[in-house]
């Protein structure tokens, strides 16, 4: 017993010596370069954007995304309306090329700052009648880097991944569109975002009398003190003076979101409604302190010597022990002591098991987990995110379950998949397995499959979390109001395609394909998700996997016509000869006059030829497997355009698909084996 007391006492003692010296040793390195404190200032000044006046002007302000210098009006304009042809969903950032001292990483008192610059918000000139006049604002922004550029519509292109934590900036956004989601209050405000796109303070300046996107132009001035912490806001015409009334005069604490370099400038966007952010005149100083750094004599005298003579420097380290041979030793001996006290304390346990003692040795520690890897959620945690499940937060309703809108404590959206009961049971499902299949989609990342963030179990409930995507499912937008151009649509089929594909090629299968599985992200990628997670427990998976891909492809090719008609499968307020939308397309085919099938409201900005090509790909992929059904695959070559389409058959071949007619749903084993 007094020896396993012993060996943990030298133990502790060697450790304190450890720390003790390393500890001794950074101090006064520290010490050694810090000298007087200086006042570190930078004033920036542009009273145009004009090459004309101010030739250097692309090497001093950097711009990123739709950004442009307009030299007519001598501005900064985000998007670039030049280039450009859909101002619709355009994120641009103008930025100082050079980073600015905002930090002082030893006392962490932030810079002080003064800015104010004229801004003007207008309509696009080319403003054609199918993009509204609207789009999303303009932000002062603080940045850590200059090469991201921000999401379009609400984002402001402020923010890269809408989910990053601790990301370090700050912006102060002219919002002129009001995005509920980010709990804005109105489309004409100012709001102070830290850190998150979400503002920590929103102000309405019709209170001031500022409208923002009404054409005139403004002038803001941003004034931080550093050492207070304080920040002032104003916001008034360009011709009036300084408004005596602040819209924001409060202690704000930026230390957070600041690194001790930082680059400084403007962002903007548009979203589904367009508009053009100018900026005509900028002025901006910057007063930061530091401890100015002095060459300590020291250090440079033993790196001379260690270049200048090897031999030297060996005789001296063996003359005289440094502080790196002193750890050595101790760590030796640590190593020694720690072996011999496992194995007393074994041997200890070992003889007397009810008189045990622990090795107060540091815990292991756990491995960080990285922020977005999938993993498990409590139901508490989902609850909560879901405010209880609230009717308000349901984004919509199959005969699985029940989508939840979610925001996790982090501040994350997420999109929560609530399976029923009623579903699960009917399934007759192997929880356990179903958990499986949740873990092996999760491990795998595509960009065109919806990712997702972790799961949710007990023992009456299976839930899967994933990512929110704004733009919701794309049966929103192909059947809801307003028309989805050919464009975007032949857009969405290759990405639904490429992610089919990419699921098969790792032996996986979908098993839910259909319309509202496809979202939407804020440029219109689109994303499959709402996996299908069903399988009945007695087959062997792989038998499993091959059927429910070649459903997958069945479903992709269903998928594909209505993409292109612009209407469901199954409508019953559809015309009468239109009965079945998959009938009524190898109808159209037998006669030769698929252009019937494609959407009219598309009018005449169509490439028909390439329509066709795809209502015909669509077409194979609904064949009898045996009659020529392709993988996905060959899908996505066919989708290049590159390799021919096999000919389909001149009529439809008959009673090939099975499927139940009043709800039109083919899921499963109800469609497979096509044989
Ligand atoms: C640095 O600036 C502060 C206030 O901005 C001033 O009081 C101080 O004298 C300045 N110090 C030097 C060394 O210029
Ligand atoms: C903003 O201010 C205007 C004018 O003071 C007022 O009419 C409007 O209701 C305010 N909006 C909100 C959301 O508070």
């Amino acid at each position: 017993m007094s020896l396993c007391r012993c060996s943990l006492l030298c133990l502790s003692i060697l450790l304190a010596i450890i720390e003790e010296h390393l500890f001794v040793d950074s101090a006064s390195d520290k010490e050694l370069n810090l000298g007087p404190v200086i006042n570190i200032t930078k004033h920036l000044s542009f009273p145009n954007f004009s090459f004309n006046n101010y030739p250097r002007i692309s090497n001093d302000v950097r711009l990123l995304g739709s950004a442009k210098f307009s030299n007519e009006k001598g501005t900064l304009q985000i998007p670039d309306e030049s280039q450009a042809i859909d101002l619709k969903h355009q994120a641009g950032r103008a930025l100082y090329s050079s980073p600015i001292r905002l930090l002082d990483p030893h006392t962490k008192i932030p810079a002080s700052f003064e800015t104010t610059f004229a801004f003007q918000v207008n309509n696009a000139t080319n403003f054609s009648s199918d993009s509204g006049h609207g789009g999303s604002g303009l932000t002062f922004i603080i940045v850590p880097d200059e090469f991201t550029v921000g999401r379009p519509g609400p984002w402001l292109a402020m923010l890269n991944d809408a989910c990053e934590d601790n990301y370090k900036a700050v912006a102060i956004e002219f919002d002129t569109h009001r995005s509920p989601g980010f709990r804005d209050p109105n489309d004409n405000h100012v709001g102070i975002n830290l850190g998150s796109i979400i503002s920590t303070k929103t102000f309405n300046v019709s209170d001031v009398g500022v409208v923002l996107n009404d054409g005139s132009v403004h002038r803001a001035w941003i004034t931080y003190d550093g050492p207070r912490r304080w920040m002032d806001i104003r916001l008034g015409s360009n011709d009036q003076d300084y408004p005596t009334k602040p819209i924001f005069s409060e202690t704000l604490d930026l230390s957070p979101y600041l690194k001790e370099y930082m680059f400084i400038g403007f962002s903007a966007s548009t979203g589904n409604l367009t508009q053009i952010h100018d900026v005509l005149s900028w002025n901006f100083t910057s007063t930061s302190q530091a401890f100015l750094r002095i060459p300590s004599t020291e250090t440079c005298e033993s790196r001379i010597m260690v270049e200048d003579s090897e031999t030297t420097s060996n005789k001296k380290a063996s003359a005289e022990p440094p502080g790196s041979f002193l750890i050595f030793v101790a760590v030796v001996a640590l190593i020694l002591v720690v072996l011999l006290s496992l194995y007393i304390t074994s041997k200890c346990k070992h003889d007397q098991s009810s008189n045990s003692i622990n090795i107060m040795l540091p815990e292991k520690k756990q491995r960080p987990r990285p922020p977005n890897k999938p993993h498990r959620f409590t139901i508490s945690e989902i609850s909560s995110a879901t405010r209880c499940f609230s009717e308000f937060d349901v984004l919509g309703n199959d005969s699985r379950g029940v989508y939840y809108r979610g925001k996790l404590s982090n501040g994350c959206q997420v999109a929560v998949k609530r399976f029923s009961a009623q579903f699960l049971n009917s399934q007759g499902l192997d929880k356990r397995r179903v958990l499986k299949e949740i873990g092996s989609i999760s491990k795998i990342r595509h960009p065109n499959l919806l990712p997702i963030r972790g799961w949710c179990q007990d023992n009456r409930q299976v839930m899967v979390v994933y990512e929110f995507f704004t733009n919701g499912s794309l049966d929103k937008w192909l059947f809801g109001v307003g028309v989805l151009p050919w464009t975007r649509r032949f857009k969405v089929v290759k990405d639904v395609a490429e992610a089919l594909s990419f699921l098969h090629s790792k032996q996986l299968a979908h098993k839910n394909m259909k319309m509202s599985s496809v979202f939407l992200d804020v440029s219109f990628r689109a994303v499959l998700g709402d996996f299908g997670f069903v399988l009945s427990g007695n087959d062997s998976k792989q038998f499993e996997s091959a059927v429910s891909q070649k459903v997958d492809v069945f479903e992709f090719g269903v998928f594909v016509l209505e993409v292109i008609a612009g209407r469901k499968r199954l409508e019953s307020e559809m015309d009468q000869n239109v009965k079945d939308l998959l009938d009524f397309a190898w109808r159209m085919h037998e006669i030769d006059e698929k252009v019937k099938v494609v959407d009219g409201r598309m009018g005449s900005v169509i490439n028909l030829k390439q329509a066709i090509r795809v209502l015909e790909i669509g077409l194979l992929c609904t064949l009898n497997e045996s009659k020529g059904r392709p993988c996905m695959e060959e899908v996505l070559e066919f989708l290049s355009m590159e390799t021919p389409t096999p000919e389909l058959p001149p009529s439809r071949p008959v009673a090939l698909f099975p499927y139940n007619s009043t709800t039109g749903l083919c899921s499963g084993y109800s469609c497979a084996p096509f044989k």
